[in-house]
């Protein structure tokens, strides 16, 4: 890049291409990482969105949306032709932004559902269902959370012609569930498997053993090509597959016992919001209840 361009941009985005220039793509790729999220620290309500942003297969609306504070993907779900809309893990300061979008694409929304109880974020689903009359709330009924549905384990989320179908995958929290599309080509896998990790198992009743049957008999047990859609990333990647995860996954492709070892070791920080997050999400994100 010419050097009087570089001059003009802010020195920390010429560091960055810099390094790309030079070929350390890695370094570069952790730097627009950190850009994007302190850009987006301001631009909250804006729409941060990814990779795979037409129709998928089988004729799904599908959006995958991103919150950049708490690394948030949240899904947009809808059938073309009723227009009924399912949305997977809203969060409360992104609301505005989903109800813009599901209002552009004239659907409808029928549930807005989470995977899990939050600890790093606080959900939007109460405020959606302000904003968005007729829509209800679901999640696990094993979450100890309220909701206007509480799924169990084979239950399925019906929109339009389409489905998703409740798999329980307890382990990062008791209430955890992975949503698997009625064709099993896209699961929805909340904290339980994300790519190449996993989420913790160190507070709200977490337990690596219980976290590792659930990704090997739930998730694993799906066809290879189906895609796993996570409720985090940190790093920028969006989408996965169970044959990659089977294959790669650092954590989960360990023995029982590596595993459980692992785990015990990561030494995290604890969430900066888990003492507001929890309580909050425990009424659907609403403090007035
Ligand atoms: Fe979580």
């Amino acid at each position: 890049m010419n050097s009087a361009v570089l001059k003009g941009l802010k020195p920390a985005v010429a560091y960055v291409l810099r390094l790309r220039a030079a070929g350390d793509s890695r370094k570069a790729l952790d730097g627009f990482t950190q850009l994007y999220r302190g850009w987006n620290l301001q631009k909250v309500g804006e729409r941060g969105y990814s990779a795979r942003m037409e129709h998928a297969g089988g004729g799904v609306i599908f959006r995958q949306l991103f919150e950049p504070v708490s690394c948030t993907y949240t899904y947009l779900l809808a059938d073309p032709g009723s227009k009924e809309a399912v949305l997977i893990d809203p969060v409360l300061e992104t609301v505005d932004r989903d109800v813009k979008l599901i209002d552009e694409l004239g659907l409808k929304l029928k549930v807005a559902v989470n995977t899990h109880c939050h600890a790093d974020h606080i959900t939007g689903t109460g405020l959606l269902k302000k904003k968005l009359y007729g829509t209800k709330s679901a999640i696990s009924r094993h979450s100890g959370a309220k909701a206007d549905i509480m799924l169990s384990d084979g239950d399925s989320i019906t929109f339009g012609k389409h489905c998703l179908n409740v798999r329980n995958t307890p382990g990062h929290t008791d209430g955890c569930v992975t949503l698997v599309t009625g064709d099993q080509s896209m699961a929805f896998t909340g904290d339980a498997l994300l790519i190449r990790g996993c989420g913790r198992t160190d507070f709200q009743q977490g337990c690596s053993k219980t976290l590792y049957n659930s990704v090997h008999t739930q998730i694993f047990s799906l066809p290879g090509h189906c895609l796993i859609y996570p409720a985090h990333d940190y790093k920028g990647q969006t989408v996965s597959t169970v044959y990659e995860e089977k294959k790669f996954n650092p954590r989960l492709t360990k023995s029982l016992e590596e595993f459980v070892k692992i785990m015990a070791n990561l030494n995290l920080p604890k969430p900066a919001k888990i003492d507001v997050a929890v309580p909050a999400n425990l009424v659907c994100g609403l403090h007035d209840v």
